[in-house]
């Protein structure tokens, strides 16, 4: 497989007028990707065909959910639910007067209006929120990760699937350009084989930490705290907890959950894959000691065996909090013949085959052999390898850049909407969500367990 795919990126990459391999091509080849082309985005809609939507936590991603929501056309907030006052006041605020508000999702869900739902409530309300509106008939944009334990998941899968409806899970680089790129870079042989994904999502500051701001109004009359614990043990209130509430296992899924889950995501867009077989956790609580249960340093090894979609390979991947290095974040795949690099802004593949042809000298053994068995072995070698035009390939490097203006959370949007007016189908629906969280929330429990966790990507359970 490795060297078909070879052959076809080499043939698309010369078509291309780009030179991989040669005596003396190490430059870097810089090419802009190509935006899709959006054929609705002058399109006028009429009442009948705006998709009004209902917002179900005006949190922080809430707000950016439904900014990036109305960058489409014919897409309008017609409803919003949250727990504390004040973000139903700058919901008013910053999408109009006239919208609906209320602090009880279920009057959202029964409201005849509203065409489909979003969801970006704390990690403990997705599975019960998701199925309320399935079973009310609405199609629903679900934050990630999609549930808070990995015994939610089947059932989330099996309410999509009855209820026939469009769901879509929101880590958006399901739909980002560098992603859908990236998929077309690995399935061209552009590295070879796939061997190691080597990722990380540092970061060095209080807000990066979670320490979100707390308003100084926050009280038992301005939060409802009853209906924010849920299923969760029951507490006084507590300001801390609601508006930090990643911080706690009770509410949140830690780093593995909150960041891990976009990784997955993107991996398994690029790999096809269902997901990895073992799962090993490790990492602790070192620094953010503000009361705090969730680890701050997590580090995730994890498994994927060969099927039909990949080769075998591994994952290392890690959030530390506490980076002293500055944080940053960096997603390399690394393959038999190169290395993908893939940010933000694109996509740089490096060319760097492993050397597989003989060689001897240098740090080897052949200085240890006698001066005779060294005249031999150099007249052997010559001789075995003379007629095999062994070539060296120089390293080469390729840059993909996203244009300016590309909007992914916007994009991810349109599939939704586009979805909810039956004109396409989903990719990160349940069951994908469900093995791109399963694997974040089993680093979770393998760290607290000390033990890896078997997962089975294909029928989606621990085995
Ligand atoms: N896709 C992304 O890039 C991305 C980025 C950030 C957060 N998220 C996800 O979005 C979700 C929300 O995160 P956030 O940062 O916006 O948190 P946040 O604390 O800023 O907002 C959460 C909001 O949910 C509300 N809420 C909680 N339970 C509720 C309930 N039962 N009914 C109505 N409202 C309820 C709270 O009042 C709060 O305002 C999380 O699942 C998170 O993982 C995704």
């Amino acid at each position: 497989m490795s060297q078909q795919n070879r052959r076809k990126f080499l043939k698309k990459a010369s078509l291309g007028g780009l030179l991989l391999f040669g005596a003396s091509t190490s430059k870097a080849e810089e090419k802009l990707l190509q935006t899709p082309v959006d054929e609705d985005f002058n399109k006028k809609y009429s009442p009948n065909d705006t998709v009004r939507l209902g917002f179900i936590g005006c949190g922080i991603q809430g707000f950016a959910n439904a900014r990036s929501a109305i960058k489409n056309p014919g897409v309008e907030v017609a409803a919003a639910c949250d727990l504390y006052t004040g973000r139903l006041d700058r919901m008013k605020e910053v999408f109009g007067a006239g919208i609906f508000t209320t602090r009880d999702f279920r009057e959202i869900l029964n409201r005849k209006d509203i065409d489909a739902v979003c969801i970006s409530t704390s990690d403990h309300w997705h599975d019960h929120q998701l199925k309320a509106a399935l079973a009310a008939g609405k199609p629903v944009y679900c934050e990630k990760p999609m549930m808070h334990h990995i015994d939610e998941g089947l059932s989330m899968v099996e309410a999509e699937r009855k209820s026939g409806l469009p769901v879509q899970i929101g880590s958006q680089r399901a739909s980002g350009l560098e992603t859908l790129k990236a998929k077309e870079l690995l399935e061209s042989g552009a590295i070879g084989d796939l061997i190691l994904a080597d990722i990380r999502s540092d970061r060095n500051s209080s807000n990066g930490a979670w320490q979100y701001s707390i308003p100084t109004d926050a009280g038992p009359e301005t939060v409802d705290w009853d209906a924010f614990l849920g299923d969760a043990p029951k507490r006084p209130f507590d300001k801390t907890r609601f508006f930090r509430w990643r911080n706690y296992d009770d509410y949140g899924t830690g780093v593995a959950g909150d960041l891990f889950v976009h990784l997955f995501t993107a991996l398994h867009i690029i790999t096809s894959s269902k997901g990895p077989s073992k799962i090993y956790g490790t990492g602790g609580l070192r620094f953010w000691k503000d009361g705090r249960d969730a680890p701050d340093v997590t580090l995730g090894l994890l498994d994927y065996e060969k099927c039909a979609a990949h080769p075998a390979f591994n994952v290392q991947m890690r959030v530390n909090f506490v980076d002293g290095s500055g944080g940053g974040s960096h997603v390399n795949l690394i393959g038999t013949e190169g290395m993908m690099t893939i940010g933000y802004d694109g996509i740089t593949v490096k060319s760097n085959p492993v050397q597989t042809q003989p060689s001897f000298g240098g740090w080897d053994s052949y200085d240890t052999f006698s001066e005779k068995q060294q005249a031999e072995f150099k007249k052997w070698f010559e001789s075995e390898y003379a007629d095999k035009n062994y070539q060296m390939k120089s390293p080469a490097e390729i840059k993909y850049t996203i244009p300016q203006g590309f909007d992914t959370h916007k994009t991810h949007w349109k599939v939704f909407t586009d979805a909810v007016r039956g004109k396409n189908k989903i990719v990160e629906d349940t069951a994908f969500g469900l093995r791109a969280a399963a694997p974040s929330l089993a680093t979770n429990v393998s760290m607290k367990m000390g033990k890896p966790i078997l997962w089975d990507g294909e029928g989606m359970k621990l085995v």
